[in-house]
């Protein structure tokens, strides 16, 4: 099938920079990646409500596979597909590496080819349809894929949270135009003055040099979820106004004290409380104001949020 101009910017970036592809070197590494933290914070609670039982996961736009491993427990038959081979070398390569059979990895456009029909319990999309061409219709592709009562978590970027991201992709534009080498190496040696790791060279390439991508408010995505029956459970970075003053207070009150904290080790006992979200917390105007409070809290670029379908 042929490709359209963006779709093939976005391949051939990924077949360059496959992504995230973080340094694996032991099992126990999988549950360390931040994708994993990250998504397995915000899906725990309603993942536990299959523990016994044995499910199906698709992980959509897998890249390097660090989500679809960690998640593997040997009960959830989890699938992950991409457009990426060398991602999914990779991926395949760590699946053998650490005898993990229940997960499968193969290549696949979902924007293209249809997935089968109310088959999945689970369906994860992080970081991929911000890059696709028609991302609400994809997102459909994948309601479609999901079985009624199944939850959905996916990973949009957010115009607020990503504003310090996008005023740097405008500065790099201009000293570097289309050149993805030169963009890095402008970066690196602004902000980081030493060699870097592959998975920090991939993440800069992916944010600064990435050629396409969008960014959708949470009010946006809400729409989405609401033409797709899908109730909304929950994001991360929170929603909710009062968690995130709440986030602020906790990081100054560090900084102040001199204590370095990750962020991650705060959000398990804000962001990730798994209570029922308030619905004035999502009304417009506080939801602005929240979302503009993530370009403080950092992890703010990228909203994740799951949600279930109803019918
Ligand atoms: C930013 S990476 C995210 C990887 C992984 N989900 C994560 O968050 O670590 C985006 C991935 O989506 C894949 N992708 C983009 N469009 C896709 C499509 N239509 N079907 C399958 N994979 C796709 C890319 O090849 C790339 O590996």
């Amino acid at each position: 099938m042929k490709l359209s101009n963006s779709e093939s910017a976005i391949a051939k970036f990924y077949s360059e920079y496959p992504f995230p592809n973080v340094a694996i070197y032991k099992k126990q590494d999988l549950y360390k990646t931040l994708i994993y933290e990250l998504i397995y914070g915000l899906s725990k609670k309603y993942l536990d409500k299959y523990k016994n039982k044995k499910i199906k996961i698709l992980d959509a736009g897998c890249g390097t596979g660090e989500l679809s491993l960690g998640l593997a427990d040997g009960r959830r038959d989890i699938l992950g597909v991409d457009i990426n081979k060398k991602s999914l070398k990779i991926a395949k390569s760590r699946a053998l590496k650490f005898k993990i059979t229940s997960v499968k990895f193969s290549e696949f456009d979902f924007a293209k080819a249809d997935l089968p029909k109310d088959h999945y319990d689970f369906i994860f999309s992080i970081g991929v349809l911000h890059h696709t061409e028609k991302p609400e219709k994809n997102f459909s592709r994948l309601v479609e894929a999901l079985k009624i009562g199944g939850y959905i978590t996916i990973g949009i970027y957010n115009p607020f949270g990503s504003l310090k991201v996008r005023l740097k992709r405008g500065i790099l534009k201009i000293l570097a135009g289309d050149n993805f080498e030169k963009k890095i190496e402008i970066y690196r040696r602004l902000f980081y003055r030493r060699e870097l790791s592959i998975s920090e060279k991939v993440a800069v390439a992916d944010a600064f040099a990435n050629p396409y991508r969008r960014y959708y408010t949470f009010e946006q995505l809400l729409k989405w979820f609401e033409r797709n029956n899908i109730q909304f459970l929950d994001s991360a970075p929170s929603i909710e106004l009062s968690k995130n003053i709440k986030l602020i207070k906790v990081i100054f009150k560090n900084i102040l004290a001199g204590k370095k904290v990750s962020l991650m080790s705060i959000w398990q006992d804000i962001v990730y409380k798994h209570e029922p979200v308030k619905k004035w917390e999502i009304s417009k105007p506080v939801s602005f104001l929240t979302q503009l409070s993530w370009s403080v809290i950092g992890r703010g670029e990228l909203i994740n949020m799951i949600g279930r379908k109803m019918k």
